[in-house]
C-alpha cells in the first residue's frame, strides 16, 4: 500500500489563514458543546442535588469504566430550537464501556423541564437506540423524566420515530436477545412509565424513584382515591409487592454499581470477524487538517492531504487514480480495521461515478466497509455531461452507495450540495454514522445558485405581467435567500435538527472512527445486491 506524501508547506501565509479561521469553527464548536453539557440553570441542579441526586453526567459517569472514553452522540441536538431549553435536548446519548462491555447509554436530564420529551428528546433517544440496534449494544437507560412535554405533543406523540418508537425499538431489541437494562432514578411517570417495565431488568432508587402510569393528582381527579406519591408508585412498593421493578437501590450510585453487576452478567461480546491490524498514527499530525481546509469555500481541498492525516500510517492504495480524478476512491487501515474510502475531489463526473460503482462493489464483495467524505457541488452539468449520461452513470453511483450492505459512514468535510449530499451517502440513504466537521455545509445547492434560480423565476413572470423590476430589487430578492442557505447550509444547523449525528474536530475523528470500525468489524457481514443498473 502507498504512503501518501504530504506536499503541505505547514508554514506559508495559505495554511496559517485558513487554521485561524478554521480555529474561529471549533471554538464556536467548543461553545455549543460547553453549553449544551450544562444541563438545567443552577436552580433545577441546586433542588436536584439537595434531594442526594446525582447529576447526570455523574451518573453515566459512574457507569461507566473508570477512565474509559464516553463518545456522545446528538449533543447539539435542539440547539437554538427552544431559546435556552432544553440543552442537549434534556437527555444524553453516547457509546461507552461498563463492566468491559461496550454499551449505548441514555440517561434524561431532569433537570432541564423535569427531563420531559420534547421533539427533540425523542428523536435523539429514537436515533441512539437506532445505532445501537444495528450494533447489538446493549440499551441502559438511566431514567429520570416527567414523560411527554405536554405541549410539544405533536412532535412526540402521535408519530412513527417519536416517544412511541422508544417503546417499539426498546420491546424489538430485547425480543433480538439485545439487552434491555434501567435505573430509575426519579420520576417515570404516564408513557414513560413503561420504560423500565419494558426492559429486561430495571433497579429503582429506594425514596427518589417512583413509576406510575397517573400521578396522585390524577388518581384523585380520575377516581377520588387520596394516595401518596411514594404509596402509589415508590420503589419499595414497586420491588416489593407490583414486581414492575427487579432490584432495589439505597441510592444512585449504589444503583449504578447493581447495574454495573448485571452487565458484567451479560454473555460476552462478539470477537471481530475480520481480526485488525496492529493500528499504526498516520505519518502526519491531524490537526494540520485545520490549515488545509480553504476557508474559501470556493477553493478546492486536496482531499488526498486530508487522508494522510486520518488513515494508519498514511497508507492509501489508491484505485484507479488516473480515470474520473474528481473522485478519490482507495483502500486504507483505520484503527487496525480496514476500510474503504470514497472522497470527493471536485465535481461529480460520469467518469468518477462508474468508478465509485466499481470501487463499492469491490467493497461489498469483501466486507469492507465505506466512509463517504463529501466536499462536493454536486454531479456535473450541461450538453457534454448529459450527452455522456451523466443521469444514468450518477443514479448507478447513488443506486450502488444505496444498495451496499456493508457499514457506510457520512462525513461531510466540505461542500455537500444538491445529489452531491445524496451520492455520498446522506442521511436518507440510512449511513450507520453521519458526521459533520464544523467547516462543512449542505443544502439544496448554494446560497448563490439558489438565489440566481429563484430571481431567474422571478424576472421572468415579471416579464411575463409586464412589470419592471430594478438592480436594487432583485438585490432585496436575492439577499433573504443568500442567508436562508447560508445559516441552513451551516453544520450546528444539521446537529440541531439530529440530521447527522455530531460535529467532530477534524482531529477527534480518528479515534471516533477506529471506536466504529471496530463496532462494525463484530457485526456478520451481510451480502449486498445491486438495483438493476442502468449501462
Ligand atoms: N410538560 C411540560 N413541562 C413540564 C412537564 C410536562 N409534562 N412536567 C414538568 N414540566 C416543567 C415544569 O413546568 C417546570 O418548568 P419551569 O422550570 O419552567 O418552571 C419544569 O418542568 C420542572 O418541573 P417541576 O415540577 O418544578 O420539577 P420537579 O422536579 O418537582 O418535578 C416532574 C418534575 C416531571 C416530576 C413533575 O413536574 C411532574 O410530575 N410533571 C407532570 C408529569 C406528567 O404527568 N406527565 C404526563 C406525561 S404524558
Amino acid at each position: 500500500m502507498s504512503v501518501i506524501s504530504s506536499g503541505i508547506a505547514t508554514g506559508s501565509a495559505e495554511f496559517k489563514r485558513n487554521a485561524a479561521q478554521f480555529q474561529l469553527l471549533l471554538d464556536d464548536l467548543r461553545e455549543r458543546r460547553r453549553r449544551a453539557r450544562a444541563g438545567g440553570d443552577a436552580a433545577a441542579k441546586e433542588r436536584h442535588t439537595q434531594a442526594g441526586k446525582l447529576l447526570p453526567r455523574d451518573r453515566v459517569e459512574a457507569l461507566l469504566d473508570p477512565g474509559s472514553p464516553f463518545f456522545e452522540l446528538g449533543e447539539l441536538a435542539g440547539d437554538g430550537m427552544y431559546g435556552s431549553n432544553p440543552p442537549g435536548a434534556g437527555i444524553i446519548t453516547g457509546i461507552g464501556r461498563v463492566s468491559g462491555r461496550v454499551c449505548m447509554i441514555v440517561a434524561n436530564d431532569a433537570t432541564v423541564k423535569g427531563g420531559t420529551y420534547y421533539t427533540m428528546t425523542a428523536r435523539k433517544h429514537v436515533r441512539a437506540q437506532r445505532i445501537a440496534w444495528q450494533h447489538r449494544l446493549p440499551g441502559i437507560t438511566l431514567v429520570d423524566s416527567g414523560g411527554a412535554n405536554l405541549p410539544d405533543m405533536a412532535g412526540i406523540f402521535p408519530d412513527s420515530g417519536q416517544y412511541g418508537s422508544v417503546l417499539h425499538q426498546l420491546i424489538r431489541q430485547s425480543a433480538e436477545g439485545i439487552p434491555q437494562l434501567s435505573v430509575v432514578h426519579g420520576a417515570c411517570t404516564a408513557g414513560g412509565a413503561y420504560t423500565p417495565a419494558l426492559t429486561d431488568q430495571t433497579v429503582i432508587v429506594r425514596g427518589q424513584g417512583y413509576i406510575h402510569l397517573g400521578g396522585p393528582e390524577i388518581v384523585v381527579a380520575a377516581t377520588g382515591e387520596v394516595v401518596d406519591r411514594e404509596t402509589l408508585g415508590g420503589a419499595e412498593m414497586h420491588t416489593f409487592r407490583s414486581g414492575v421493578t427487579d432490584y432495589l437501590a439505597a441510592d444512585d450510585r449504589h444503583a449504578l454499581g447493581v447495574l454495573r453487576r448485571l452487565v458484567s452478567n451479560l454473555p460476552a461480546r462478539p470477537a471481530p470477524f475480520s481480526p485488525p491490524e496492529t493500528p499504526r498514527p498516520p505519518r502526519y499530525d491531524p490537526r494540520e487538517i485545520y490549515g488545509i481546509i480553504q476557508s474559501d469555500s470556493k477553493l478546492q481541498t486536496d482531499t488526498r492531504e486530508i487522508i494522510a492525516r486520518l488513515v494508519d500510517d498514511s497508507r492509501f492504495d489508491e484505485f484507479k487514480p488516473n480515470f474520473g480524478d474528481t473522485l478519490r476512491c482507495g483502500f486504507a487501515h483505520w484503527g487496525g480495521y480496514p476500510v474503504g474510502i470514497v472522497a470527493n475531489q471536485g465535481v461529480l463526473m460520469s467518469e468518477s461515478s462508474v468508478k465509485a460503482v466499481q470501487f463499492i462493489d469491490m467493497c461489498c464483495k469483501r466486507d469492507i466497509p465505506l466512509l463517504f467524505m463529501a466536499d462536493v457541488t454536486g454531479f456535473m452539468v450541461g450538453r457534454d455531461a448529459e450527452w455522456g449520461g451523466i443521469a444514468k452513470h450518477g443514479a448507478k453511483m447513488v443506486q450502488a452507495m444505496s444498495s451496499a450492505n456493508v457499514p457506510k459512514y457520512n462525513l461531510v468535510i466540505g461542500n455537500s450540495y444538491g445529489a452531491g449530499y445524496m451520492g455520498m451517502c446522506g442521511r436518507p440513504f440510512e449511513p450507520h454514522f453521519s458526521f459533520g466537521w464544523p467547516n462543512g455545509r449542505a443544502a439544496l445547492m448554494g446560497p448563490e445558485q439558489a438565489a440566481t434560480t429563484l430571481a431567474m423565476v422571478q424576472r421572468r413572470k415579471r416579464e411575463r405581467l409586464g412589470q419592471e423590476w430594478s438592480q436594487e430589487e432583485e438585490e432585496a430578492f436575492r439577499a433573504p435567500i443568500r442567508e436562508q442557505f447560508t445559516s441552513f447550509a451551516n453544520m450546528n444547523n444539521y446537529a440541531a435538527n439530529l440530521w447527522i449525528d455530531s460535529i467532530l474536530d477534524p482531529a477527534e475523528t480518528r479515534t471516533a472512527m477506529s471506536l466504529l470500525l471496530d463496532l462494525a468489524a463484530r457485526m456478520p457481514p451481510r451480502p449486498t445486491s445491486f438495483a438493476v443498473l442502468r449501462m
